[in-house]
């Protein structure tokens, strides 16, 4: 027993050295462009990702939206080795069936149209924009001004950076792409104000998410989403629907646009596509997909053989596990937990509680709390949790795709203590 307790400590003292090691040496030789949390992760199974001293870590945040199957799913394990013996990467200057094969199956599953594939979200959103500009130029007089929501995010390349309507992502990097504005979210009157302008024709596109996912999780209402698609038909303005975070089933359905019962002119698609091998996508419906022609864009390594048939096959599990079943199924029960953790604050006696608001669809969900969302995801994470902020104030949860109510179960269950230790710190109980 002294021995077991003693061994399990000088591990976790092990442990604490090693991250301190890799503090050093990340601080040493890695740019210093992202703010990273103490902790490194040797393996995953499933929604659990273990550190070097095998402490698990239940995963809500999938990478950022990417681990949808969880970590180390038999079947992707599989592929990735039955496609590493065949081929890697062998450019787009030839015919690569395992992309033609996945253009056919995500067209099927969409609307018609063309794809073409990239390595990560910004490239596909990058290439919507050159599309834009190309339709602009080709069939409206020359257009060239794209319209995006403010707090939206589309990436951090050059033109997605300018996509992206948030004052941090642009500051210290101007002058931004001068043909562009923002417009306020759900606010149809300020999109029909550009589309009416004097230099309403110049428009060429409008960039949305339907969940501003990067902002704090926050859907657009359905009624504005209609009203938007309606008037860029009437404007001959290209609709450009970013599903990079909500595509491949986050949202219960495999595009974030089957909620709204919306059809966009061009999706783009990154993260989840992959699983976490790195492959995004743009697909062009119908003459949106004309407008660019061979050798006005490209990439070397998008959409190689490798990555086109994980995504073939990331696809056929959310089929064959019927996952957007049980993300409908368990996003349910998650929202009746959380809604359960808000209201029992109040019956435990407290002032009121931690919980200010829910909201999400699917397994895109978001707090905001009325205290410090980095204190609560440090206290779960020192349980066993792992949660991201978007804000001081935000909380964003992101489970597996594949997820059991069981692990559900697990991480309400730490979500609640963590609450509870910090309501008995900083709310006022009363009587
Ligand atoms: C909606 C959206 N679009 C684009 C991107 C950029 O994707 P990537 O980081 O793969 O370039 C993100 C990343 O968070 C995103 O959430």
């Amino acid at each position: 027993m002294t021995t077991s307790k003693s061994s399990s400590h000088s591990k976790l003292n092990e442990g604490k050295q090693d991250i301190q090691n890799l503090i050093e040496q990340t601080d040493n030789y890695v740019l210093n462009i992202t703010k990273r949390i103490p902790l490194a992760f040797v393996r995953g199974e499933g929604s659990y990702l273990f550190d070097k001293t095998g402490r698990p870590y239940l995963d809500f945040i999938c990478g950022v939206g990417v681990n949808s199957l969880g970590h180390a799913h038999p079947r992707i394990r599989a592929v990735i080795e039955e496609q590493s013996k065949k081929l890697l990467h062998i450019s787009n200057l030839f015919y690569i069936p395992e992309q033609s094969q996945l253009a056919e199956m995500l067209i099927k599953k969409t609307s018609p149209g063309k794809a073409f594939f990239f390595n990560s979200g910004t490239e596909a959103n990058e290439a919507a924009f050159k599309l834009c500009r190309r339709y602009g130029q080709e069939a409206k007089q020359g257009a060239s001004i794209i319209l995006s929501l403010k707090n939206s995010f589309h990436g951090r390349t050059s033109a997605s950076m300018c996509l992206t309507g948030q004052d941090k992502i642009h500051n210290g990097f101007g002058p931004l792409i001068s043909e562009h504005q923002y417009i306020a979210a759900n606010d149809i009157s300020a999109l029909q104000k550009k589309l009416t302008s004097s230099y309403g024709k110049k428009i060429c596109a409008l960039f949305i998410e339907l969940i501003q996912g990067e902002a704090g999780v926050h859907p657009l209402n359905k009624e504005y989403v209609l009203q938007v698609r309606k008037l860029c038909s009437e404007h001959k303005v290209i609709l450009v629907i970013d599903e990079v975070q909500t595509g491949i089933g986050r949202t219960g359905k495999l595009f974030c646009y089957e909620n709204y019962n919306v059809k966009a002119d061009i999706i783009t698609l990154g993260k989840a596509l992959g699983a976490g091998i790195s492959i995004s996508a743009i697909i062009a419906y119908n003459e949106t997909s004309s407008y660019l022609q061979p050798g006005e864009h490209g990439t070397t390594t998008g959409g190689n053989p490798f990555a086109s048939r994980i995504a073939q096959e990331v696809i056929h599990i959310i089929e064959k596990e019927k996952l957007l079943d049980n993300v409908t199924q368990l996003s349910d029960y998650l929202f009746s937990r959380l809604n359960n953790i808000q209201s029992q604050a109040i019956k435990k006696g407290f002032e009121h509680s931690l919980i200010e608001n829910i909201r999400g669809i699917g397994f895109h969900i978001a707090l905001d709390l009325k205290c410090s969302a980095l204190e609560f995801i440090e206290l779960c994470r020192h349980k066993g949790l792992l949660l991201n902020a978007t804000s001081s104030k935000t909380v964003r949860i992101m489970p597996p795709l594949n997820i059991s109510q069981n692990e559900i179960d697990k991480g309400i269950a730490i979500m609640e203590e963590s609450f509870l230790a910090l309501e008995n710190k900083l709310t006022k109980k009363i009587g």
